[in-house]
């Protein structure tokens, strides 16, 4: 076995797909792209993410306590890196990438209408922003679209490259002390 250093336990521990997030700033809609998300509960859904003082979308998420989780697939690849390498300070990110805002459920952040789904989201644990920026968000609504034929997701590798979701293995049968959560 080969040493790796440490900062590179990302790339082999990242988990789920990448992801857009939207927030309102002072009435304006912005989008940043998150790999550091983990599920951390069933019922609620709760969500820790990692959003840091260098986005925007930081002080739009405190302010605000809102904000939606888009999942893209791989036909918007390209602009879901372009996406985060720019800041909402200086660029209207939906009209430069052409994505359109849809209105949300029970939010205000906009949903991403070109996105396989859309989780709308509130904070629901701001205790380790000051020493992780990590917050807790709790999913309050979900929408998705049944006929979207793309739906092979993104994954980083935690430098720049992604995987790009494939085959599925069906292993329900097996999930026996977790039945109740199939549907
Ligand atoms: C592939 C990728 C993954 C990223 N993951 C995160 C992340 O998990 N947390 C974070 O704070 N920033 C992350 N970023 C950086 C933000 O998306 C980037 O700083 C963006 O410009 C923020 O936009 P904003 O300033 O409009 O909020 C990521 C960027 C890329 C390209």
């Amino acid at each position: 076995m080969q040493s790796i250093p440490l900062d590179r336990a990302n790339r082999f521990l990242e988990p789920g797909p990448i992801v857009l997030v939207t927030t309102i700033d002072g009435g304006k809609p912005n989008i940043m792209t998150m790999g550091f998300h983990m599920m951390v509960q069933h019922d609620p859904p709760l969500v820790g993410c990692v959003i840091g003082p260098w986005d925007h979308s930081y002080s739009a998420l405190r302010n605000s306590g809102e904000c939606v989780i888009a999942i893209p697939t791989v036909d918007l690849a390209r602009t879901v890196v372009d996406i985060g390498n720019c800041s909402g300070a200086t660029v209207d990110k939906f009209q430069a990438f052409g994505l359109t805002p849809l209105p949300a459920r029970t939010v205000s952040p906009p949903l991403i209408g070109e996105c396989l789904a859309n989780l709308e989201c509130r904070v629901s644990d701001i205790r380790l922003v000051e020493t992780h920026n990590l917050f807790i968000l709790e999913v309050v609504a979900i929408s998705t679209d049944p006929e979207r034929l793309e739906r092979r997701t993104l994954h980083h590798r935690g430098d720049g490259s992604f995987v790009i979701g494939g085959k599925t293995v069906d292993l329900r049968d097996r999930m026996v002390k977790w039945r109740h959560l199939q549907d």
